[in-house]
């Protein structure tokens, strides 16, 4: 990395009280509880209550992390929220928890790379910090998945959770911080993985929501294929650029989206399951608020100690992925 060192001050999440559990999934659709932790690893997910939208969830993990950070609202420079499921079209959720949170001095954005989208909100911000730009910038994954599912497809509905991750990035100390960054995307994958109703392309009407495009569509086998190939090749790729090597690595922080996954992962970073951290079968698939909760629950179960090497690396519809390593 180039410039000032930069790294987490702070680290917050919040997932909604309502647990939605295997058991209830087969009331609602053709699954049992045995086919749904035998292919993906997930017990139950969050749900999100009808009056909450996603900056309700974002607001919490930002209140936690900021605390944790030990620095207030009206410390931040920017925010950034990596969201598929924002508030409304506009204003950005980012805009609508700046207000929320009074941080009044901070520009705000919203950034759009599905579960892939916290590791690139965190190449956004570290860069803002390195050059000297902002000093405290506030990153965000939030989603609320359940409110773009379809809980009549089997092949979605058993995956997905809400809830939301956040950090406060700043400057640290030399020989901490973020090393690199391993960003990439293939928009020719785009069609696996997607929402494609409400839009510009299929502005909202009687026909589309026939046709159920307003909620997630997914080519199951397609993007286990691609995330599996993706997450090891990424994370190599991110210690190559660190200068660091697998047997570096203190704690891998991976997108929750499949057990089947994340052991794919550790097989090809020659790692064992205790240098991951897991919590899938708690919370399901919460696209770009993943990472950031299974990160921030790391931290609160004092799995990350000063001077530990993490990597963090995600993939997700696009199709997108993210790589980084940081020294805690
Ligand atoms: N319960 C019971 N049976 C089911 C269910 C279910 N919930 N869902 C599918 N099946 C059936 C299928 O219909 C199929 O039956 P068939 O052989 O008669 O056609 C059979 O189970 C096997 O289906 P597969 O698709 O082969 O199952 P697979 O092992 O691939 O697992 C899964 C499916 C879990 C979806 C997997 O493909 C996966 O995890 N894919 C990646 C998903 C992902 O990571 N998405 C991340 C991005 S999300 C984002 O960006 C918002």
């Amino acid at each position: 990395m180039i410039g000032k060192p930069v790294g987490i001050w702070g680290t917050g999440m919040y997932v909604p009280e309502r647990v939605l559990s295997n058991a209830e999934l087969e009331k609602m659709v053709d699954t049992n509880d045995e086919w749904i932790v035998t292919r993906t690893g997930i017990k139950e997910r969050r749900i999100a209550s009808a009056e909450q939208a996603s900056s309700d969830l974002a607001y919490h993990a930002s209140v936690e992390a900021l605390a944790n950070a030990g620095i207030t609202a009206e410390d931040l420079d920017l925010i950034i929220v990596a969201t598929i499921t924002p508030d409304m079209a506009f204003p950005s959720t980012s805009c609508i928890l700046q207000d929320k949170l009074g941080a009044k001095k901070a520009a705000a954005f919203d950034l759009s790379a599905a579960c892939s989208g916290f590791i690139y909100g965190l190449a956004n911000a570290a860069n803002f910090i390195a050059t000297g730009i902002y000093k405290h910038v506030l990153v965000v994954g939030t989603e609320c998945l359940s409110k773009i599912t379809d809980y009549t497809d089997r092949n979605t509905c058993i995956l997905f959770g809400d809830g939301a991750g956040a950090v406060v990035l700043g400057e640290v100390e030399e020989g901490r911080g973020f090393r690199s960054f391993e960003l990439g995307a293939d928009g020719s994958g785009g069609p696996l993985l997607t929402a494609a109703g409400g839009g510009s392309r299929n502005p909202i009407s009687q026909e589309v929501l026939e046709s159920k495009k307003q909620f997630i569509y997914m080519a199951g086998k397609e993007v286990f294929k691609f995330a599996v190939k993706i997450m090891g090749s990424a994370g190599e790729e991110a210690l190559r650029k660190a200068g660091l090597d697998k047997t570096d690595i203190d704690l891998l922080v991976p997108h929750q989206a499949n057990f089947r996954i994340i052991q794919s992962s550790l097989e090809r970073l020659s790692l064992p399951e205790d240098k991951c951290m897991i919590n899938l079968n708690k919370y399901g698939n919460m696209s770009a608020a993943s990472i950031p909760v299974a990160l921030a629950e790391a931290n609160k179960e004092g799995r990350i100690k000063p001077g530990d090497t993490l990597l963090l690396v995600g993939f997700g519809g696009g199709l997108t992925w993210g790589a980084t390593v940081l020294v805690w």
